[in-house]
């Protein structure tokens, strides 16, 4: 038997110069371009920035679902040590939903209106899990069951031929978690899973996906824009700005110290869960249009601390091990 040698120092997904470009009538959208993250197992990893900043067309990439006019024009995406941009269809099949899930940004939609709990859950069971699906009806149903119970559905047994519409908002979330765990993936990617649910259900789905990730031994990646949640529920974090990641680091130190302007703007523009009475400061303009973008920092329209030297390409550097920001302002 071939015997496996577990390397914490591997990354579980590495991600090195993902560029996704989208095909416009106004010209190539560079969604995401000169992407580098690394996850290592067990990580539980924060993807922050504004609305428009790249972060789900990343993940879409990993996933491979990224459609026409889109497209990944360079780099790699390696899983396990596996290259991800170079699988067939049918290779991407057996990957995703069983060795990574993804809950999708618009979760409360994505389930389907008229098919049952119960069915939507063996759907993907029966496509990824042939040991289940080959002990039939009952332990497909059970797993379900289990799945259930465990993303904390009150009264899973007899709710399985229930429609999503019979569910909160909050119970939908959790269904959607429930159906990326039936297989019980390595990775699961969360995009935005609290973003249409109110403060206090934003926290319980949190809690469940940090209580989750320690019974499965999971790896987590979860993708918002509010860097007060993912500054409670995270051991690292990447900030992205305008297709690029703009810092990265432990989540303690870029929470206490963030040092890339936008990242500073982030945390003073975006209440923490903690502190919803506080007055915020929204980083003034917008994200910069990604078509035809100026060879300069893209942060430049509206950084408070630009200069003429950041009309220029800005790369990416280490400020120690464990921490990258790209602003040629900040000192090491
Ligand atoms: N199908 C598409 N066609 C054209 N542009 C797209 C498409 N999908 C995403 N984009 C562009 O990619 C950019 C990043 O989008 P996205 O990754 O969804 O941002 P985020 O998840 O950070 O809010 C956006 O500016 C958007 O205009
Ligand atoms: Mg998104």
């Amino acid at each position: 038997m071939e015997k496996k040698i577990y390397n914490s120092q591997s990354p579980l997904l590495k991600i090195d110069k993902l560029s996704t470009y989208f095909d416009t009538h106004s010209g190539l959208v560079k969604a995401v371009d000169g992407v580098d993250i690394n996850l290592y197992p067990g990580d539980c990893l924060g993807v922050v920035g504004e609305s428009g900043s790249g972060k789900s067309v990343t993940f879409l990439s990993v996933m491979g679902l990224i459609k026409k006019p889109g497209r990944i024009a360079s780099g790699s995406i390696k899983f396990n040590g596996q290259e991800l941009t170079r699988l067939s269809p049918q290779h991407y099949r057996k990957i995703r939903g069983k060795e990574i899930a993804m809950t999708l940004q618009d979760a409360l939609t994505a389930l389907n209106p008229s098919i049952k709990i119960i069915n939507q859950i063996s759907e993907v069971l029966k496509e990824h899990d042939q040991k289940i699906a080959a002990r039939g009806r009952k332990a497909i149903k059970n797993r379900a069951v289990e799945m259930m119970k465990l993303v904390g559905i009150p009264d899973a047994q007899n709710r399985l031929n229930d429609y999503p519409h019979q569910f909160s908002g909050g119970m939908r979330q959790r269904i959607m978690i429930a159906i990326a765990l039936a297989c019980k993936p390595k990775l699961l990617i969360a995009d935005e899973p609290t973003t249409a649910l109110d403060v206090t259900i934003q926290a319980q789905v949190l809690n469940l996906i940090a209580d989750i990730r320690k019974k499965l031994k999971m790896s987590v990646i979860i993708i918002t824009h509010n860097l007060g949640v993912v500054s409670e529920f995270t051991d690292k974090i990447v900030v992205m700005y305008a297709g690029q990641v703009v810092e990265s680091g432990f989540t303690r130190d870029v929470i206490l110290n963030p040092r890339h302007p936008y990242s500073q703007g982030l945390l003073k523009s975006i209440p923490r869960l903690s502190e919803l009475d506080k007055a915020i400061h929204p980083i003034p303009g917008q994200v910069s249009d990604l078509v035809n973008l100026p060879d300069q920092c893209r942060f430049f329209p509206r950084c408070s601390q630009r200069s003429e030297e950041c009309r220029k390409d800005i790369p990416i550097r280490k400020l120690s091990n464990h921490r990258e920001v790209r602003c040629i302002k900040v000192e090491e």
